[in-house]
């Protein structure tokens, strides 16, 4: 550990996509909503809410709602935005619920849980496996569960990706692709 652990865990916290069959215990759900709420929010609005599946069979329901995420981790966790009563906040939950998500995600990896978050879903397959209505909206569907495979701690720091004092036009960027997300997968680095 060095010095500034949490900058370890950070680098630490990457995407599992096997896990083991054992399951999550309550303590540590526990403790991955605590992190989530510490989450700084617009105006302190928390706009948020966290829908815990461990059972089988709803658990079932969230993986075949979730398009690129039907991976065996044994708890998801949906996180949804609320603005009903705040619609001068617009989409601000957005920025809130980041924040949750991924306090929640280096909570679980200093836990040793592993973690994948799922962005792609069939929003409506998903309200209706888990009721969610219509002023809520599920932002996105977060795995975890005992890792079954390791990935190497890193940083994806590009010195093209940072401007300082302006955003310099001229400074070359290759953006990534599809192809290369493609390549990291072949290759095993994601
Ligand atoms: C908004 C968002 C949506 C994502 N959606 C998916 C997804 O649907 N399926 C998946 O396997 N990974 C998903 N991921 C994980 C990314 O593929 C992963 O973070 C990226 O490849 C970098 O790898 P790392 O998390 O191990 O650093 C998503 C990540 C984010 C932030």
């Amino acid at each position: 550990m060095s010095k500034y652990p949490v900058f370890d865990v950070i680098l630490a916290r990457r995407s599992i996509r096997k896990y083991q069959k054992r399951p999550v215990e309550r303590r540590l759900i526990d403790q991955l909503l605590k992190a989530a709420m510490a989450a700084p929010s617009a105006c302190n609005l928390q706009p948020w809410a966290f829908i815990v599946v461990d059972e089988p069979e709803v658990l079932i329901r969230v993986k075949e709602a979730a398009e690129q995420g039907k991976y065996n981790a044994p708890l998801a966790i949906v996180v949804c935005g609320i603005n009903k009563h705040i619609p001068w906040a617009g989409d601000s939950w957005m920025q809130d619920c980041g924040a949750a998500v991924q306090n929640m995600l280096l909570a679980g990896t200093e836990l040793g849980l592993g973690s994948v978050w799922i962005g792609g879903f069939d929003s409506q397959a998903l309200r209706s496996a888990l009721d969610i209505p219509d002023d809520v909206a599920p932002m996105c569907i977060i795995e975890f569960g005992y890792p079954a495979d390791e990935r190497e701690p890193l940083t994806w720091y590009t010195e093209e990706a940072v401007h300082w004092q302006k955003y310099d036009s001229q400074k070359p960027r290759i953006m990534r692709t599809m192809q290369m997300l493609q390549d990291d997968i072949d290759s095993g680095i994601i």
